[in-house]
């Protein structure tokens, strides 16, 4: 598993946050930046990570800006990828059983390092459930070949 990462300078400090906790735990990264506070457009980050996993290069992206917001409609505009924004163990977990989910975006500003910690364990480590989920996420999927 390989995970693209990567924020605006909202994010940035939950970004850092994040990135010790990979490397914590041993999850192999890409760091797409932002590598500093100075003020950014989210939307070059959302794209790039989300490009990162669309390409097939990461597995997964984890994106984050202040409120997850602006990076998550970014990241979903790119084909092939499904950004859920989490702000619970619970909606972390729908999202990759229900959604198969594959971008976590985090909101720097509304959520704990603690939080987002717990929040990026259930996402890594829930499958996807398939079967009728399947067939709904076949339909998001149709959207974007018209
Ligand atoms: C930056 O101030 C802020 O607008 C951005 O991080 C994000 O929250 C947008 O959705």
């Amino acid at each position: 598993m390989s995970i693209a990462i990567a924020s605006d300078h909202a994010g940035f400090a939950l970004k850092k946050a994040l990135v010790e906790y990979l490397e914590r735990r041993h999850v192999e990264f890409l760091d797409l930046g932002v590598r500093s506070e100075e003020r950014v457009d989210y939307p070059d980050y959302g794209y790039a990570a989300a490009q990162a996993v669309a390409s097939g290069q990461c597995t997964m992206g984890i994106i984050i800006c202040g409120t997850g917001i602006g990076i998550s409609i970014t990241a979903n505009k790119v084909r092939g990828i499904r950004a859920a924004l989490c702000c619970s163990e619970y909606m972390a977990e729908m999202a990759r059983k229900h959604n198969d989910a594959n971008v976590l975006a985090l909101g720097g500003r509304v959520i704990s390092p603690e939080s987002a910690e717990k929040i990026v364990e259930v996402f890594l480590n829930t499958d996807f459930e398939g079967g009728r989920h399947a067939q709904r996420v076949q339909k998001i999927h149709q959207l974007t070949q018209r």
